[in-house]
């Protein structure tokens, strides 16, 4: 395993010690927070806990039931205790950049319904300012594609339709609708582009996840960082 892999289970098994008895867990999406879900798995066989979790994509939902997590939904719990899950960049505020594994709507749904949102990434995910050598994944109605990328320019971003690796045509999300990758640079304000962004019809989510994350365990080649919200 490469020390990346190895600094992202390391961060992974920190986080779940935050899990507990009677929890209901939202679950990430991402090669970090599927180290976490298969250590909840074992968690729940060892010591027979009773949780219930709502995945935040369908590639989730298989992880979480192959590895033995019985599964919820918000209908049954529109409030969680805790969310784990990963990030695309995180910045000393512990903003983040989310999304692009394309999950981001589901995943800031399920982190606005939590009482502690607790991430997972590996040290390469630290950044002094987001968007620095990172495009922001931004959800879009596919109907209005062509004049939310035009909107996106106009606010200075760079917007570019995600496209599938394997085929062509541009990558769907859960939800049916595309991913826009937009390069902004070193972003100034997250918290000023977030509105203007989401208030352009059609957007229907970005991946700027501001002032809502509590902890954040950071894997490094030889231990475990943890940063936290003051
Ligand atoms: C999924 O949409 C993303 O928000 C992931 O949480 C993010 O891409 C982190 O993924 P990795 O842990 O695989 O880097």
């Amino acid at each position: 395993m490469s020390w990346r892999e190895e600094a992202k289970k390391r961060a992974a098994t920190e986080a779940v010690k935050h899990v507990k008895d009677g929890f209901t867990l939202g679950l990430g999406s991402g090669s970090t927070a599927a180290y976490a879900i298969k250590a909840i798995g074992r968690r729940i066989q060892r010591e027979k806990l009773k949780i219930l979790g709502v995945p935040t994509s369908h590639q989730t939902q298989r992880l979480a039931e192959d590895s033995g997590i019985p599964l919820t939904t918000l209908k049954e719990h529109p409030e969680l205790d805790l969310t784990l899950d990963g990030a695309d960049q995180i910045d000393k505020e512990l903003n983040l950049i989310k999304g692009m594994g394309g999950a981001l709507t589901r995943e800031k749904i399920v982190a606005s319904a939590t009482k502690e949102f607790v991430i997972v990434a590996d040290q390469t995910k630290l950044a002094d300012r987001l968007g620095k050598n990172q495009q922001l994944p931004i959800e879009v109605l596919p109907f209005a594609l062509p004049t939310v990328m035009l909107k996106i320019q106009g606010i200075g971003g760079n917007p570019l339709l995600r496209e599938m690796k394997d085929k062509t045509g541009p990558v769907l999300t859960d939800n049916g609708n595309f991913i826009v990758d937009a390069d902004f640079g070193p972003i100034g304000s997250p918290e000023e582009l977030n509105p203007q962004l989401i208030s352009i019809p059609g957007v229907i989510e970005t991946g700027l996840f501001i002032d809502m994350a509590d902890v954040v365990y950071v894997g490094k080649p030889n231990g475990v960082g943890k940063l936290q919200r003051e």
